[in-house]
Order: structure tokens, then C-alpha cells, then sequence
């Protein structure tokens, strides 16, 4: 299976997923690394690890759909099977959604449906519940609403803040995502 991840920012996620890739725990190939944010860190780490990568932003189409219908023939060019997002800060509109159906994959930092959007963990800590934790879902239509695959809980203690929990949500997203899609590259991208 031929992957690509979309991602925005710093790209932690990126980085553990290419390792993994590297190290055949993941089967299939990374092919492709997308940012919509020029200045984003993770392009960086994708040339140190070796990944081609590329970056437009939205704003020099004149609509979303002429966004996506670039990004889609990148996709089609690259030939991949499956869209990974971590850390991609956008809605993905229908263009993507329907040449990708149930082949685009996300990870959301708090257990869906409670905290969905920009800020997970920190509404989650706002909020006080004594449970937060990850998600990683197929997209649909609507915000982090999809599909549930995968949740693992973490623990809110009296004693953390809010960078201990963040730090706690990234130690479980880099350890779960790998682990996620070398399930998902094993039965094929239709079969989540
Ligand atoms: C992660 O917390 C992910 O759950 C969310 O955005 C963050 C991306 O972090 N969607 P990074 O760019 O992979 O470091």
C-alpha cells in the first residue's frame, strides 16, 4: 500500500510514522509528505528522513475545491492508497472525500465525541474531566465525526497541567498511530 501524510505543523506524528515505515513495522511505503503550511517544521524533518515532500497553501487557489483538485492529481501522481492526516489543521472538503472514501485516516487528541476541533486537550483539561485520551478515525463529512478505529484512554491526575498532559496525548499517539496503520496496511486500505 502506498501512503501519504497530510500535516500542518510540527509533525511529530510524521517523524514516528517514516521510522516505523523504515523499520517494515509498518508494510507498504511512505511515499509522500504534504503541508499546506510552507514554514511548517515537519518538511524539515521530512527531508532529514528521506521522504519526498511538497507544500502549497490554500491560498493561492481561488477556491478550496481548485485546492484539493491540486492536491488530488499530487495524490493520483504519487499513486497513494491511503491518506494519513496527522496534524492536518483543515476541514477535508469533497473532493478528497469522495476520490479517497474510508481511505483517509486521522488521529484526534481527546476520546471522541467529547472534544472535537482545534484544541482538544486543553478543553478536555479545561473541562476537568478525570479522563481524556486518543482517537484515531476514518473521515467523513463532518468534524473529527468519523468512523471510530482505535481509542486508548490517559489519566488526568490532580498533579498535571496542561503540558504534562500533552506531553502524556503525544507519548500515546506516537506509540498508537504506528501501531494503527501497520494494522490498516496489512488488510487493505478498504477493509478498516
Ligand atoms: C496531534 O496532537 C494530533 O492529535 C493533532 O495534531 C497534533 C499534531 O502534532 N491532530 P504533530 O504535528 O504530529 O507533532
Amino acid at each position: 500500500m502506498r501512503v501519504a501524510v497530510l500535516a500542518s505543523g510540527n509533525g511529530s506524528n510524521f517523524e514516528v510514522i517514516a521510522k516505523a515505515f523504515k523499520k517494515k513495522q509498518i508494510k507498504g511505503e511512505l511515499v509522500w509528505l504534504f503541508s499546506d503550511q510552507p514554514d511548517a517544521f515537519v518538511l524539515k524533518r521530512a527531508q532529514r528522513l528521506g521522504v519526498p515532500s511538497c507544500s502549497f497553501s490554500p491560498k493561492e487557489f481561488p477556491s478550496k475545491q481548485a485546492y484539493e483538485e491540486r492536491l488530488l492529481q499530487r495524490l493520483r501522481e504519487n499513486a497513494v492508497d491511503l491518506v494519513v492526516l496527522a496534524g492536518y489543521m483543515r476541514i477535508i472538503g469533497g473532493t478528497l472525500l469522495e476520490s479517497y472514501p474510508q481511505q483517509i485516516v486521522n488521529i484526534h487528541p481527546s476520546l471522541l465525541p467529547s472534544f472535537p476541533g482545534l484544541h482538544g486537550i486543553k478543553d478536555a483539561f479545561d473541562y476537568g474531566v478525570k479522563v481524556t485520551g486518543v482517537t484515531i478515525h476514518t473521515i467523513d463529512a463532518g468534524v473529527d465525526t468519523g468512523p471510530i478505529i482505535a481509542q486508548e484512554a490517559v489519566c488526568i491526575e490532580e498533579t498535571d497541567t496542561l503540558a504534562s498532559l500533552e506531553t502524556k496525548i503525544h507519548q500515546v499517539e506516537h506509540r498508537l498511530y504506528p501501531e494503527v496503520l501497520a494494522k490498516i496496511t496489512e488488510k487493505g486500505p478498504n477493509k478498516l
